[in-house]
């Protein structure tokens, strides 16, 4: 087994094998236990198609696909891969089954056959490390879209993956779900080493990763931790990728002759690097 915990090599998937469209193309993945991997892109990029191949749900046309060293073809690993990486859909509607949210959590578990003891500890876990365990009485419709996003994750963490997969997880939220729900994953990656791979097209989602691949009409137009792919701006562009907020506004003062030279990544950094820079044109009698 190598270091990677995850590893797409050379995959291309075609959905309808009579047809030349490929879905994705070539795509090469290695992720490590306990990062936190971002995928980008533009709608039909490939995405989706990619989450679907790290839990078996579908298999390479060519190339391979390993899980922990399993190989998704492999079907007797089938059932280990799909406890091994959990994925959280885009609507939490489709993910929840049951009336009452502790009930829900216990689903996937119960269906695993684990014991009751053993259930009961792992969904009071699960609802605690998403912040719903005072509400494991009440009825999931009750609840907002965000908290149930939250109950959606605690059912997968239930089933005690060592990886878990938002595919557009956050994109059916108000911002006070979104940012219950990436409060959750944050927490779970960088307190309980959850592997997780974020799909979004929200690049402020994506900053909170380390590392990003972006994906272009099925084929990964780039890689790297997210300093440096933040910094190809052009690049973003020509994938339709919008840029962080931050970033879009230094390249704005850019464009109007500001020879800012960092590229921040959030809020705190654009204030910093702003401050910097002014202060030094003041200092130099440049303004
Ligand atoms: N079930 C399917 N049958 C046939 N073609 C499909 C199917 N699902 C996806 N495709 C095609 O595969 C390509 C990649 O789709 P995919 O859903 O992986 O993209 P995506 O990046 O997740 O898109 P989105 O941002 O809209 O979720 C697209 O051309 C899409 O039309
Ligand atoms: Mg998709």
């Amino acid at each position: 087994m190598t270091e990677n915990f995850i590893e797409m090599k050379n995959v291309s998937f075609k959905y309808n094998i009579n047809e030349d469209h490929c879905a994705i193309k070539n795509v090469n993945i290695e992720i490590k236990k306990g990062e936190f991997v971002a995928i980008v892109g533009h709608n039909g990029s490939g995405k989706s198609t990619i989450a679907k191949h790290l839990n078996a749900m579908i298999l390479p046309t060519r190339g391979r696909v390993f899980v922990g060293g399993m190989d998704t073809h492999d079907e007797d690993k089938t059932y280990k891969i799909r406890c091994t990486v959990g994925v959280v859909l885009q609507n939490p509607d489709n993910q929840i089954v049951s009336i009452i949210v502790e009930d829900d959590v216990a689903f996937g578990p119960e269906n695993l056959g684990i014991k009751p003891e053993e259930i009961r500890k792992r969904v009071d876990f699960a609802l605690k490390s998403v912040g719903m365990y005072e509400m494991r009485k009440e009825f999931v419709s009750r609840l907002s879209g965000g908290q149930k996003q939250r109950v959606a994750i605690a059912g997968i963490l239930a089933m005690n993956p060592d990886c878990i997969i938002f595919d557009e997880s956050t994109s059916m939220l108000d911002p006070k779900g979104k940012n219950e729900v990436l409060k959750a994953l944050l927490d779970l990656n960088k307190n309980q080493g959850m592997t997780v791979v974020l799909i979004t097209h929200f690049m402020e989602e994506a900053v909170l990763a380390d590392k990003i691949f972006i994906m272009k009409n099925g084929e990964i137009a780039a890689n790297g931790n997210k300093r440096d792919i933040f910094s190809e701006f052009s690049l973003l562009e020509s994938c339709n990728l919008s840029l962080p907020q931050p970033a879009k506004l230094i390249s704005s003062l850019r464009k109007e002759g500001m020879d800012i030279p960092q590229n921040p990544l959030n809020k705190d950094e654009c204030v910093d690097i702003l401050d910097k820079f002014l202060s030094s044109k003041l200092r130099a009698n440049e303004l």
